[in-house]
């Protein structure tokens, strides 16, 4: 049966920037004998508008049919005032949990063409290869009870709960040790054991866990810590294991050290293998449209798609080796842009890449 794949192109820079991962996909479909059926559907704040939820059961419903999901970005200031279960984000964490993707990769590599464009000095970045491994469906983004209520006295009081079990912590740091195993071997296990207690337990089970995969070298820190090393001797860590919320903050550290947001992909795993990929960063609203935003960490997430649930690995390779190609050609997006490169668009870039990639077969 062919596998289907389903595309959720988001809000703000979200239809832009997917519209050229298409352009890859359907380069692969007609050049390359990529047998996939493609779908499209609604997911964030377009949702909103069309029917009401930002996860319609269509979209959800759909996703399930698929081997895959690729999706842009969600949410923006049209969306910020209405109700919070109807916010674009909602939709994004509810699509998260409803498919079980647990286990969210976010590789963190410098491209050696972008080295300038770092913001740290080329010595501590070079060869950077980070893999985050996020745990996404649980943690504080899930935690009941949450909310905002108010208190006797007429102020109001918000609050939000952290909670892992042993079995959210486990399949997790599972994740983490087997990427290390196909890497350099290290897992820094990232929590704030010191003074959350869901997050000693976290600290406790990751350390249990590792007795099954001895060839691992694990290591624990605190996220305060965490932090500062990252932007201190990056190139210390291999793999990084933490919770959803340290995660989300890490990720976005750590992509600025890349170059840009605008290059960091992702792949939200289930344990079946199949997925959900993102690029990192938001929809962007200020520059949604102007024909501006990098489209290569959609791209990249595209070849994440490929290799994790498809197992496509030399389309997978190919991709990333096109991004690559366009980088040493000069290409640039705004966002990666220096004064000895070529500024070009977002669409431009998109077939840049198709271009690159067409001379690879
Ligand atoms: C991310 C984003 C999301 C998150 C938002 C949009 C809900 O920041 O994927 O990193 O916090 O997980
Ligand atoms: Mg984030």
């Amino acid at each position: 049966m062919t596998k289907k794949i389903l595309i959720l192109p988001g809000d703000g820079i979200g239809p832009e920037i997917v519209a050229q991962a298409e352009k890859v996909l359907a380069y692969l479909i007609a050049e390359r004998g990529l047998k996939v059926e493609l779908d499209h559907g609604l997911l964030g704040g377009c949702a909103v508008d069309a029917t009401g939820v930002p996860l319609p059961d269509e979209t959800l419903v759909k996703a399930k049919e698929s081997a895959a999901v690729l999706l842009g970005a969600v949410g923006g200031p049209k969306w910020e005032a209405i109700d919070r279960p109807l916010r674009p984000e909602r939709g994004l964490l509810a699509i998260r949990s409803a498919l079980g993707l647990f286990g969210n990769l976010r590789p963190a590599v410098l491209f050696p063409q972008l080295a300038a464009a770092s913001s740290l000095k080329e010595e501590y970045v070079s060869n950077l290869d980070i893999m985050i491994v996020r745990e996404l469906t649980g943690g504080i983004y899930f935690g009941e009870p949450r909310g905002i209520r108010t208190l006797d006295d007429g102020q109001r009081e918000g609050f939000n709960t952290l909670v892992y079990s042993e079995n959210e912590i486990e399949r997790i740091a599972r994740v983490a040790f087997d990427v290390a195993g196909k890497r350099q071997g290290r897992v820094c296990s990232v929590d704030k054991a010191n003074v959350l207690e869901a997050t000693e337990l976290w600290r406790e089970v990751v350390t249990e866990i590792a007795k099954d995969y001895p060839d691992i070298e694990l290591e624990h820190m605190y996220v305060d810590n965490a932090a500062m090393q990252l932007v201190r001797t990056p190139k210390q860590f291999d793999v990084i294991l933490t919770t959803n919320l340290f995660g989300d903050v890490l990720s976005d550290l750590a992509s600025m050290l890349t170059g840009s947001i605008g290059m960091l992909p992702s792949a939200s795993l289930a344990s079946d293998g199949s997925g959900m990929y993102e690029p990192i960063h938001g929809s962007a609203p200020d520059i949604a449209g102007q024909d501006v935003a990098n489209p290569l960490a959609t791209i990249l997430s595209l070849s994440m798609l490929l290799r994790y649930s498809l197992v496509e690995v030399q389309l997978a390779d190919h991709i990333e080796q096109a991004v690559s190609q366009v980088l040493t050609d000069g290409l640039r997006t705004k966002d990666i842009h220096s004064v000895d490169t070529q500024c070009v668009g977002t669409d431009a870039m998109g077939d840049a890449v198709v271009k690159a990639l067409s001379s690879l077969s």
